[in-house]
């Protein structure tokens, strides 16, 4: 659902009321170190604190992931919300009253306001429900399927808040609508009841099922899974997707698992809701379950937080599914694991159970032991790659060296790949070792991407030079962009020189992020202001991707601060880099021109063009001759 805009008076009011330490201090200890705040950062892992907020300047930062914002930047993140989401959760916290661009949104907003906290109590109502009838002696199946088929004792009954909803078809309805008189269309967009096709009236969704209420990261209902106790189909019958539950977005568990992942350094994924509350059953309480769907990166995300090590367990039908199956459910959790940002182990069940039956035989600590024993992600698969294959028979070794080059090329940690590729170097060797160079070697050409077609230049006229901005001068030029931006940010006394330096050399930013955020300093009116930080950083909030490459310049470590100010010739020196780089841009353009002219043809041309490039090389000389560049080297 779309949330109306904002007006910026209710953004800047709650900016006022909302402190900076009030909100990270709900999430993050602090220490008071001068007249800042450090603590651990909340968005890396970390040992010693590197983050930092700052109550003066409104805002925080980490030294160590360069995290940075105000208070609407540090929630946006740490919960993953949307700008407008949070303005509101604080608005109502800080009791700003909320105003929208179109006097008519408003109503609108309000209404959406309030429907989810509505969402929220039917939801709870309803769970209060289904447990009441659960215990209630004539749903007395129920509680036999759960205390004997599932052997659940009531200690785990009772802490997932699990429940019955009675085989009616009105049940539900009668009890919220008729006797707690919730609106009917609230209920309905619960998702608890639907339409019914023929007559007019309702029904209940879920019917004579186990049900397992669904809860946020705070532990508040959000949706159900119920379960038959029969052989109907489905087997479980979820909520649909409601304005409060996303199911790509969301574990069953988390919030009762959060404390055991941070505890163990582990998170243990399995698939279905029964395995994960087992598991907790079993004092196992670092398990969470996914919804039934491929896993997603936020999902993986929200559990990671929890743990230092990112040490994921999978512990899913993969051997059952195949390795296809498995890749899909891995889903983009891979990714992830190539890129050596998480450790993603892959758990297999003897005799391909879920971990629900292997408990009901077995100790919570041969299931420890599993989890100890599980593999890492990549050796399972080159387990499975070379499973039943006899490497002395070429073709098998033909097709095993295909795969294992396929599953190389997929990892992009450089460490990680140089140790699979000495590692699967090993296995094609075959046990001899003066083998193993020679298929090292053979490993990483294949590996190694294939050169790009260059096309050969020709050159006439003046003397062949390299000016190609070289990678080298590529990240001058960055420093030199960004040293500029910041001293635009963080020194209102030389923003003017700035702007004049700029116009004066028709000068642009060259990187895009840059000229992003260029581009938003000068679309606000009268920025030469000093809250001109907060405002750009306002702007930016909805282009996360642009931000995220530029917040870093919205502050100043306290060497950057002094060097900027004890620096006299930095804006000079900054703007004679970035004119360099145009200066070498138009260079080869003329000279491109220059050759394709024949001279006893297009005499003037000739002379326009050569003059040009002379005019371009004498200034690029001139730049050089400055020897300003040192400075940005320096800093
Ligand atoms: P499974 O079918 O693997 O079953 O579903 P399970 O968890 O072992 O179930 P029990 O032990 O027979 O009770 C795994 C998960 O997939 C989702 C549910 O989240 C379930 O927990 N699922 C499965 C559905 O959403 N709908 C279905 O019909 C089946
Ligand atoms: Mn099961």
């Amino acid at each position: 659902m779309q949330i109306p805009r904002l007006h910026p008076d209710t953004i800047d009011q709650v900016k006022q009321r909302a402190d900076i330490y009030d909100v990270v201090s709900e999430h993050v200890v602090l220490r008071k170190r001068g007249k800042d705040y450090v603590g651990l950062c909340p968005f890396h892992d970390e040992k010693s604190p590197s983050f930092t907020v700052s109550p003066s300047k409104q805002m925080f930062y980490c030294f160590g992931c360069q995290a940075a914002g105000n208070s609407i930047k540090f929630l946006m993140d740490l919960q993953k919300r949307s700008f407008p989401d949070v303005v509101l959760d604080l608005a109502r916290r800080y009791q700003v009253s909320v105003q929208t661009l179109a006097p008519e949104e408003r109503q609108e907003l309000q209404r959406q306001l309030s429907l989810r906290e509505q969402l929220y109590e039917v939801l709870a109502a309803t769970a209060r429900f289904y447990q009441h009838a659960l215990k209630s002696p004539q749903n007395s199946p129920a509680m036999e399927y759960l205390r004997e088929k599932r052997q659940f004792n009531d200690e785990t009954i009772q802490k997932f808040n699990l429940g019955y909803a009675p085989a009616g078809w009105e049940t539900l309805y009668r009890y919220l609508v008729e006797d707690r008189h919730y609106p009917v269309q609230l209920v309905e967009k619960a998702g608890l009841i639907k339409p019914r096709k023929e007559n007019s009236g309702y029904y209940d969704v879920f019917r004579d099922r186990i049900m397992i209420p669904i809860c946020d990261i705070m532990g508040r209902v959000i949706a159900f899974g119920g379960r038959t106790m029969k052989d109907e189909q489905p087997k479980y019958l979820n909520s649909p997707e409601t304005e409060l539950f996303n199911k790509g977005k969301t574990l069953f568990a988390l919030d009762q698992a959060k404390n055991g992942i941070g505890q163990l350094d582990q998170t243990v994924v399995v698939e279905g809701y029964f395995d994960a509350i087992a598991l907790h059953a079993n004092g196992i309480n670092n398990a969470v379950a996914s919804l039934g769907t491929a896993l997603s990166i936020d999902q993986i995300r929200m559990a990671l937080r929890y743990s230092d090590s990112k040490q994921l367990v999978l512990n899913f039908d993969a051997d059952k599914a195949g390795t296809n199956a498995a890749q899909r459910a891995i889903g983009e959790v891979a990714d992830l694991a190539y890129k050596g940002e998480l450790q993603l182990k892959i758990l297999n069940m003897p005799d391909g159970k879920d971990a629900d039956e292997f408990l009901r035989t077995h100790s919570p600590q041969d299931y420890r032991q599993l989890l100890d024993d599980a593999p890492l992600w990549l050796d399972w698969q080159i387990q499975k790659i070379t499973k039943d294959r006899d490497l002395k028979q070429a073709s098998d070794f033909q097709q095993v060296s295909q795969e294992l080059v396929k599953l190389l090329k997929n990892i992009a940690n450089n460490d990680t790949r140089s140790y699979y590729v000495s590692h699967c170097a090993e296995i094609l060797s075959l046990g001899d070792t003066r083998l193993i160079p020679l298929r090292v070697e053979n490993l990483l050409t294949q590996i190694a991407p294939k050169p790009e077609y260059r096309a050969k230049l020709t050159v006439v006229k003046p003397e062949s030079r390299k000016s190609n901005p070289t990678t080298g001068e590529h990240s001058l030029l960055e420093q030199a962009e960004a040293l500029l931006l910041k001293i635009y940010l963080h020194c209102p006394g030389q923003r003017e020189e700035i702007i004049d330096a700029l116009d004066v050399g028709d000068l642009q930013f060259s990187l895009s992020h840059h000229r992003f955020l260029w581009q938003q300093i000068l679309e606000i009116p009268d920025a030469t202001g000093r809250d001109l930080i907060s405002r750009v950083q306002d702007r930016c909030l909805e282009f996360p991707d642009e931000l995220s490459l530029v917040l870093h310049l919205f502050h100043l470590d306290e060497k950057s601060q002094k060097e900027i100010i004890r620096t006299p010739q930095v804006v000079q020196a900054t703007v004679a880099c970035m004119e360099k780089v145009l200066c070498e841009k138009r260079l080869l353009y003329f000279k491109d021109l220059w050759e394709k002219i024949d001279p006893e043809i297009e005499p003037e041309q000739d002379k326009v063009y050569c003059e040009a490039f002379y005019r371009e090389k004498m200034r690029l000389q001139e730049l050089q001759n400055q020897r300003l560049f040192s400075i940005i080297d320096l800093l």
